[in-house]
């Protein structure tokens, strides 16, 4: 279990340069790509599909590609993202009809399974799923766009996840995604996150390396 893991979200990257920018932000120092899928019908924005998460393996990315699907319905989608090399794959359980048939279609395709909540959302799926999945990812911000705000209230939802995983005993990571800053980090982290999301933070900065190394110290202060 690594202790912690940042996860860029190429959501602020360039798009005309996408390949180079991944390269860039691993060799800083980055552990898994986070990869923001929007349908313009469970959030009102449109980004990438199946055919980029490919195009990034193909252009020689090993590291893990974190796929989160803001999608309704997700099951379709599924195992393309698989097939096109995601490792990680969360939904957000209001997009599903059936939360345990998606999460066991993750895993059947080998994949680690997910489930994300929105900062309003309430946590009652996860007492019947936490056996089941392998990540939680709790949103900070309302899912659709990079370079909001943080949600102060994400911070009482952290560590209740954080309670339940916890007692649960499973090796579960707890995700957190929107906002996340080198200034705000630690505070995040001492609620319980283990894997940090950031978009604008890392790639709004012209030295990734620089960002990375900031939110990591301020992890483990
Ligand atoms: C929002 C996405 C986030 C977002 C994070 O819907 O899930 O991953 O891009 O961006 P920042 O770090 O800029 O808030
Ligand atoms: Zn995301």
């Amino acid at each position: 279990f690594q202790e912690t893991v940042i996860a860029p979200s190429i959501l602020s990257a360039n798009f005309a340069r996408l390949g180079e920018e991944v390269d860039n932000v691993l060799a800083a120092g980055a552990d898994w790509v986070h990869f923001d899928v929007m349908d313009n019908h469970y959030v009102p924005n449109l980004t990438i599909g199946p055919l980029v998460c490919e195009a990034l393996r193909k252009h020689g990315v090993t590291a893990p590609i974190d796929v989160h699907l803001m999608v309704e319905p997700v099951d379709g989608l599924i195992p393309m993202f698989a097939d096109a090399g995601a490792s990680h794959i969360s939904f957000h359980p209001e997009a599903s009809k059936h939360v345990h048939r998606s999460v066991q279609l993750i895993k059947s395709k080998g994949c680690q399974a997910g489930l994300v909540f929105n900062p309003a959302s309430s946590l009652d799926v996860l007492d019947t799923m936490l056996d089941e999945i392998d990540y939680v990812l709790l949103m900070s911000v309302n899912p659709g766009f990079g370079g909001q705000s943080f949600i102060p209230s994400a911070l009482k939802q952290l560590r209740k996840v954080r309670a339940m995983i916890d007692a649960s005993g499973r090796p579960i990571r707890l995700e957190i995604d929107g906002g996340v800053k080198p200034d705000n980090i630690g505070e995040i982290a001492k609620a319980g996150a283990d894997t940090f999301v950031a978009g604008s933070a890392i790639f709004g900065k012209p030295d990734y390396a620089a960002v990375i190394a900031q939110m990591k110290q301020a992890v483990s202060a």
